[in-house]
């Protein structure tokens, strides 16, 4: 599979770009473009054509398809002051919580939620399979006058990682990507004894429900059959251990989501040697579930 990359010649001029001091007005110009807004500063609309990312009617290029996702992370991660998503709801997410711990952030993008923790844990680390994210986060953390994260290349089917190597291991919006048994094994084998796994993404039933609301208010038919194909995908795998559509765009990582039902991320995990920690479940307001369990 060859995944989304920016070339050589790409990847230089993006840095130059957003490491410069119209970085911000830039990112923000293509967090419009990614919320399907009007770009209104007009400097910034001539950088991103200039930059091939939007064509000359300020339409996103199959570049800019792609640069605007971690720049849209970026604006929102700024927008709620540059914590953790969700880091008010509980107190497992809580960043103090992190201090002085080995961290793993399993699926880390952009690496927003590593800049979050900067500086707060003794070692933080986000292991992103995806060349794009990985090329785009130490711009993103030279916009925010942040070190830049470290972060490796691998798959949550295979941590690169001794095992015992994290207290804490991190996993924000991404299970839906993996084969969730696989990688909570891996990321059992990874945690040392008595270390925390936390999860926070969406789980089967809040899925299927807002599937429903979504094609209610929205009608949209693309929207629809992206999330039918994710239900299909999710009850063949769990059923079958394999998806029943395969991915229709090879270059990224996140086409295919399957949302596994909370009980289904219980026996994995404790198939995985990992104890579900019952007081700190929870269904969180925006509708995802925070699921937290600790290494036997
Ligand atoms: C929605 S993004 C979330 C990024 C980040 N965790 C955050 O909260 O901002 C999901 C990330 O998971 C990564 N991903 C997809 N499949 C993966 C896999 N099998 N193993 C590890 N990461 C994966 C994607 O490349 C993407 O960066």
């Amino acid at each position: 599979m060859s995944l989304g990359e920016l070339t050589e010649a790409e990847h230089a001029a993006a840095d130059r770009a957003l490491r410069s001091s119209a970085g911000p007005e830039l990112a923000r110009a293509m967090f419009a473009v990614a919320l399907g807004r009007p770009v209104e500063d007009e400097l910034s609309l001539r950088r991103a054509i200039a930059l091939r990312w939007l064509d000359e009617n300020g339409q996103p290029t199959a570049l800019g398809n792609q640069v605007k996702d971690p720049l849209r992370e970026f604006v929102f991660w700024e927008e709620r002051g540059r914590r953790l998503p969700s880091e008010e709801l509980s107190p497992v997410l809580a960043r103090p919580r992190f201090a002085g711990k080995d961290v793993l952030e399993v699926g880390s993008g952009g690496g927003c939620n590593l800049l979050s923790l900067s500086g707060i844990p003794h070692r933080l680390v986000g292991v992103e399979p995806m060349p794009l994210y990985r090329q785009m986060s130490p711009m993103l953390a030279a916009m925010a006058g942040l070190p830049e994260p470290e972060v490796v290349e691998g798959w949550g089917r295979e941590l690169p990682f001794d095992e015992a190597s994290f207290d804490t291991v991190l996993c924000y919006s991404a299970h839906q990507y993996m084969r969730v048994d696989r990688a909570l094994t891996e990321m059992a084998r990874v945690l040392r004894p008595s270390g925390r796994l936390i999860v926070v993404g969406n789980t089967f039933f809040p899925f299927a429900g807002e599937t429903v609301v979504r094609f209610a208010r929205d009608r949209s038919l693309g929207t629809l059959k992206y999330d039918l194909t994710a239900i299909a995908n999710t009850l063949a795998y769990q059923l079958r251990g394999r998806r029943a559509l395969l991915p229709t765009d090879a270059k990224n990582t996140t086409s295919t989501p399957i949302y596994p039902t909370r009980g289904h991320l219980y026996r994995a995990a404790r198939h995985a040697g990992l104890v579900p920690a019952i007081h700190d479940q929870r269904t969180l307001p925006t509708g995802e579930t925070l699921f937290v369990a600790t290494r036997r």
